[in-house]
């Protein structure tokens, strides 16, 4: 049989934790897939379903459907405690529940889903909070993959504490520097913060040495990068533990590409108001800063931005999600109103079509992955104001590996003073290194589009991994 004929036939599973950025990466390496004539599965957690896919007239106690279909893609729920009686008070809880009760639910999906009909499941991919994926994918003698969804550097720097292979800082030697091939010397502020000997887990976190534990039932290792960007470690693996990058997996008009043909998800609602907002701002003048979907920053912290926004007197977009939907802010009182002709505060914002905005003038970030990847494709430098796991690394990386911008001073607490922001600021709007940060940028944003674009490398590494999956499913 042509093996074009024999794709018809064959699916792959992505498995995504519940965060969007998480299922967001996956779902866009699965619309590649399909195009490669795959087909394509997603399953997720209980809770994905109720924050994103739940009709508005469905009520928490109505049974969650066995599958859905969006944009082509069958999605299917797998257990995680969510609407149960059970009551889950931190993040540790959930990630325990999710490994007790993920195995058994996603096995009979698996079972009822694809070996109960005539459809052949050739490839099961996973990504990193749901290690245990790889033992579901090998009782049923199906090839596993993992979607890493951070900087190879990290993938790099993991692997080689988790297997010993090099030094770390130690609670008897905590100030050493560390030395890995292929990325520059790290001090301990630029390691991930779950190496420091002083990390509150006290000990390389559960969840990443199960991760690296699975490593070895991995068929394959994706990453959601692109060579160009990661060239030096991502080689210094390739002996080792290799890793493909498959990326930048970001919606489609960051890549210059149509954005009807985006599949990712929303998990909240965005204040689309500023968009309007941002077209009366002059050209590369706005300071748009986010932190993310998970951190929550102290009073002090805002303080401190919010003086250095009003001092820099340059217009802003601030993203402050609440930690509680109608949690007030803890913003210094009367800020949102004196700076209402200079700026505007949102809880969430549609990010990727405001970073490509002409007037955005760079992105005060907490480096997650998927925000940087944006904005690294869609040609914007960066400040970098990093809080913990991979954040510090990333800073790293965009000041001294990929030039496109500057890391804030912070001190033993994390903290950054007003005078340094307000340093940032001027320094990556005007003067010769702003000038250097932008040429940078749009040197990358042409990199990352031409990774995806035809006979990019990392359309090569997807078709290579397509080509595979078809290969052993002989
Ligand atoms: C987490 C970790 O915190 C991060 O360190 C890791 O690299 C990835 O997983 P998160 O903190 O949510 O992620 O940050 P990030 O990876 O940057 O993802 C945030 C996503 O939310 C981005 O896709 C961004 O576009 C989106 N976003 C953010 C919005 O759509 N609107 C906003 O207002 C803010």
């Amino acid at each position: 049989m042509a093996s074009e004929d024999k794709r018809e036939e064959l699916h792959v599973l992505l498995v995504a934790f519940s965060a969007q950025g998480h299922i967001n990466p996956m779902l866009r390496l699965g619309k590649s897939l399909l195009t490669k004539g795959l087909h394509v599965t997603l399953a997720t957690t209980e809770l994905v379903y109720h924050r994103v896919f739940k009709p508005s007239t469905a009520t928490d106690d109505d049974t969650v459907p066995t599958s859905i279909t969006t944009n082509g893609i069958q999605v299917l729920f797998f257990s995680d405690g969510f609407g149960s009686s059970l009551k889950i008070t931190s993040a540790d809880e959930y990630m325990e529940l999710i490994g007790k009760l993920g195995p058994l639910s996603l096995s009979s999906a698996i079972k009822t889903h694809f070996l109960d009909t005539s459809k052949k499941l050739a490839c099961i991919i996973n990504n990193p909070f749901v290690p245990w994926v790889a033992d579901v994918a090998a009782s049923f003698k199906i090839p596993c993959a993992c979607l890493w969804i951070q900087p190879c550097a990290l993938y790099a720097i993991y692997y080689r504490f988790y297997n010993n292979l090099d030094q770390f800082p130690t609670l008897q030697n905590p100030n050493m520097s560390v030395h890995l091939p292929g990325l520059p010397s790290l001090q301990p502020r630029d390691l991930p913060s779950f190496l420091l000997p002083s990390n509150p887990f006290g000990s390389f976190p559960k969840v990443l040495s199960e991760m690296f534990q699975h490593m070895k039932k991995l068929k394959w290792v994706l990453a959601n990068s692109f060579h160009e960007l990661e060239k030096e470690v991502i080689d210094s693996m390739a002996n080792i533990c290799p890793i493909r990058t498959v990326g930048p997996l970001v919606p489609p008009s960051l890549l210059g590409q149509d954005q009807s043909e985006d599949i990712g998800i929303e998990m909240w609602k965005p204040q689309d108001s500023c968009m309007e907002w941002l077209d009366h701002q002059p050209r590369s003048s706005v300071i748009y800063i986010s932190f993310g979907s998970l951190i929550v920053l102290t009073a002090k912290q805002l303080e401190s931005i919010a003086s250095a926004l009003k001092r820099s007197n340059r217009p802003f977009l601030w993203v402050i999600k609440p930690k509680e939907k109608d949690d007030i802010l803890p913003l210094p009182q009367g800020f949102v109103e004196e700076t209402k002709e200079q700026g505007m505060v949102v809880p969430w914002c549609p990010q990727t079509k405001v970073l490509v905005h002409p007037a955005i003038a760079c992105f005060m970030t907490h480096c997650g992955w998927n925000s940087m990847l944006e904005a690294i494709t869609a040609g914007t430098p960066m400040i970098g104001y990093p809080q913990w796991t991979d954040q510090p690394t990333n800073a790293k990386l965009i000041s001294d590996v990929f030039g496109l911008g500057i890391r804030l001073e912070q001190d033993g607490e994390g903290f950054v003073g007003t005078e340094e922001v307000e340093r940032a600021i001027e320094e990556m709007v005007v003067g010769p290194r702003a000038e250097e940060f932008r040429r940078k940028a749009s040197e990358l944003k042409r990199a990352a589009r031409e990774a995806v674009a035809d006979c990019g490398s990392s359309e090569r590494n997807i078709q290579s991994f397509v080509d595979e999956i078809v290969g052993t499913s002989d």
